[in-house]
């Protein structure tokens, strides 16, 4: 019986094993031919991408240098201005984490869809990646940077996809569009932080309260955003995954209780926290949901366990950090350059 049972057990590894390396080895192609390798260091990159690309380069750089200075500059419009220079770019700050990402999104094996709008999409990357695994899916990528959907045009020209389509759109303003059209499937990876402001106020801020799970949403410009995205959503399989740099337990608290308001409960067990080296060698961590329109047996309990985990996660992060660098830059960092 013993025996019986660990035989099942090595055959189910093995049909397993190769599913999973064929899935990465997909990841690592695609991204292989769309020109994003590993990021390099600071100064080497930004010399590199200096003698490649010209002035031009010199203005993202001090346009990211802003940004990590906490100013509030728009590097989209400077980092798109070429589809080449906007995949170095992407490369540099985002490459690990879209690794980590779409290798997280293939063993989701989501089931497939017929229609898949990327909010956010900038430069379209991960909306083509989208395409090229769903062939028979019809994929939309909006954004309000218009040169960032002209880079994604072209991506997706040279990568030859003929289901996918972007248009410019903003997120504060999707009332009436697409009103024939409803998304089995909606992605937005890293675009929330920018559409919506994190009230201030949040109980325990960095911390961790059952109480942040209680927050009243006292900002109806907000619950309309998410609630007018929710809209497309189809009614009964749609599925929206989102990645959003909710960066401290309460902020994703609050996230989650928007989409809740918007009629949808996160499913917890397929809900997770990504881990990964981020371009100056840090630890990050961003919370990955997974929702749906269905109230699944997990939804409330799970939602909290989900955003304890996050608290867990960030303290450790912040431990590690403690004494070398000072605390952990992950509760103020806003996203790069992507
Ligand atoms: C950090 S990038 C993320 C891009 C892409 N989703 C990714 O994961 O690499 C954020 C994107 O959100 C877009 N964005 C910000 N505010 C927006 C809004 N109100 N409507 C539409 N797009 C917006 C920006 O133009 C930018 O392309």
């Amino acid at each position: 019986m013993k025996r019986a049972d660990n035989r099942r057990r090595v055959t189910e590894r093995n049909r397993r094993a190769p599913h999973s390396a064929r899935m990465e080895t997909l990841v690592e192609s695609y991204l292989r031919a769309v020109g994003i390798g590993g990021c390099q260091d600071r100064n080497v990159f930004r010399e590199r991408l200096r003698k490649k690309h010209g002035p031009i380069a010199e203005r993202v750089a001090a346009a990211i240098s802003a940004r990590e200075e906490g100013e509030d500059v728009d590097v989209y419009v400077l980092k798109n201005h070429t589809l080449a220079l906007t995949i170095d770019v992407t490369s540099q700050y985002c490459g690990q984490m879209y690794t980590e990402f779409l290798r997280w999104f293939l063993r989701g094996r989501f089931a497939q869809p017929k229609t898949l709008l990327d909010v956010g999409c900038d430069n379209g990357i991960l909306t083509c990646f989208y395409a090229s695994l769903y062939p028979e899916a019809e994929v939309v990528g909006v954004d309000k940077c218009e040169q960032g959907i002209a880079c994604a045009l072209e991506l997706a020209g040279r990568l030859n996809l003929r289901n996918v389509r972007f248009a410019v759109r903003d997120l504060q303003s999707l009332e009436g569009v697409f009103p024939d059209q409803s998304f089995d499937l909606i992605v937005s990876t890293t675009v929330f932080q920018e559409v919506l402001r994190v009230p201030e106020h949040l109980p325990e801020r960095g911390g961790w309260s059952i109480d942040a799970m209680e927050i009243e949403l006292e900002d109806p410009d907000s619950v309309q955003v998410v609630a007018d995205l929710v809209r497309l959503l189809h009614s009964e399989a749609g599925v929206w995954v989102s990645m959003e740099r909710w960066l401290d337990a309460s902020s994703l608290a609050w996230w989650i209780r928007l989409i809740n308001e918007a009629g949808l409960g996160v499913i917890a067990d397929q809900s997770t926290l990504l881990k990964f080296r981020s371009w100056d060698g840090e630890q990050e961590t961003l919370p990955i949901l997974v929702a749906t329109r269905h109230r699944h047996p997990s939804v409330g309990s799970g939602e909290r366990m989900l955003a304890y985990r996050m608290y867990c996660s960030l303290a450790e992060n912040q431990e590690r950090t403690v004494g070398s660098k000072g605390p952990s830059r992950n509760l103020r960092r806003r996203n790069m350059a992507t």
